[in-house]
């Protein structure tokens, strides 16, 4: 009997993940087939739909239209709405990935119907109890069965919280994956194929920032800091800001201005955003998966955080954690504008075959 795998998306970040599983289940479509849930946390257009058009995800399954509200709301309306679609046709398993509020949610109503679930991304840590990604991955694991871990750290994270070995599997990373084979498609494109090639022509050498964290951006103190820091930047190399819907709405409100020499863009397709980072002299950043992504095609990141649950970016790869303080943001910034320290290495399985290893070990798994 074929088995059915449910396949959970919700948030910009989950479709990058999900691509190359989809990619890969197509192979094994005698065993397995599955049936995509797109939560629709995040609903606008540049969020969203954009993705699954040009990372060649296909039309959701289903569409559970619960965007917006507070972490709550949002969980609780992703819940309600994800357990109706287990009980119409209850799958033999659900695979969520990463840790927005849609991984936590569908993971929770799973479990409790006894679907075993299956964690992409499993066993980060930050350490840092008020992220809600940190509380995400959390709960997340303690209810998982099979974990598919990106680095050696999310393996031993979770071998030391208890859970079996023979569950826990290192598979690397499909956010590598997707970025790979993404970049194989770009690299026989026209530069005049992007929008964003314009800015690149008229810059020269240039900056990239993004910022979405609720710590950097929620709190009016922090979020003018850090302008205060990118603005001092922008003196010395112009930047392009990729402007989060969350972000926006905050530096609308912001007493100060971002300095001329900043491009501000709204939130981009993901090829034209590749086409403007991987030629980036440095990203500053506060992302998760734009560490990883750094990381694998060598070019600086300094992220704007205490901490980080993707330690090997920083041990192994190109990735310098500096903080929120304005002076730290800005001398860790010239230092590396004038040279780079870091040059970086791939960590261990980033070699855009981790989807195959998680199917190949699901179909046992499933067995
Ligand atoms: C979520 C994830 C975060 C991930 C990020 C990538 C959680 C807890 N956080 O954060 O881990 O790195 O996605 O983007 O799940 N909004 C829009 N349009 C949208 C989506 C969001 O305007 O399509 C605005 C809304 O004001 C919304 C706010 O952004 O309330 C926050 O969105 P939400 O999905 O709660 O979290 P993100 O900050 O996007």
């Amino acid at each position: 009997m074929r088995k059915l795998i449910y396949l959970v998306a919700g948030a910009r970040p989950n479709f990058m993940k999900i691509a190359p599983i989809i990619r890969e289940l197509n192979k094994w479509s005698d065993r397995i087939y599955f049936q995509l849930i797109h939560t629709g946390q995040h609903y606008d257009h540049d969020m969203s739909e954009v993705f699954f058009i040009e990372l060649g995800v296909p039309p959701p399954d289903h569409h559970l239209e619960c965007g917006g509200g507070s972490h709550a709301e949002q969980t609780a309306k992703i819940m309600l709405a994800f357990e109706q679609v287990c009980l119409q046709q209850r799958p033999d398993c659900v695979l969520v990935v990463g840790d927005v509020n849609s991984t936590l949610a569908c993971s929770i109503v799973a479990k409790k119907l006894q679907v075993p679930v299956a964690h992409v991304e499993a066993g980060l840590r930050s350490g840092d109890i008020a992220m809600p990604e940190e509380i995400n991955r959390l709960v997340t694991d303690s209810i998982s069965d099979w974990f598919f871990c990106t680095e050696r750290a999310g393996v031993e994270n979770l071998v030391r919280e208890g859970k079996p070995s023979k569950e826990v599997f290192h598979v690397g990373n499909v956010m590598v994956d997707n970025l790979l084979y993404q970049k194989q498609k770009l690299d026989i494109m026209p530069p005049n194929a992007f929008s964003t090639s314009v800015h690149k022509s008229r810059l020269g050498r240039y900056g990239v920032v993004t910022l979405h964290r609720p710590s950097n951006v929620d709190n009016s103190q922090e979020l003018l800091n850090i302008v205060m820091a990118l603005n001092a930047i922008a003196q010395n190399i112009p930047l392009v800001f990729t402007v989060h819907p969350r972000t926006g709405n905050k530096l609308k409100n912001l007493q100060t201005e971002l300095s001329k020499n900043i491009t501000i863009l709204g939130p981009q397709p993901y090829m034209e955003f590749l086409n403007l980072w991987k030629d980036a002299a440095v990203v500053l950043t506060d992302s998760g998966g734009l560490q990883e992504e750094t990381t694998a095609l060598g070019v600086p990141c300094l992220t704007l955080r205490h901490n980080t649950e993707r330690p090997i970016t920083v041990e192994q790869g190109t990735n310098t954690l500096v903080g929120t303080d304005p002076v730290s943001i800005m001398q860790a910034t010239l230092a590396v504008l004038e040279r780079p320290t870091k040059r970086g290495m791939k960590p261990a399985l980033w070699d855009g075959k981790a989807a195959e290893r998680i199917v190949s070990q699901l179909s046992i798994c499933l067995e």
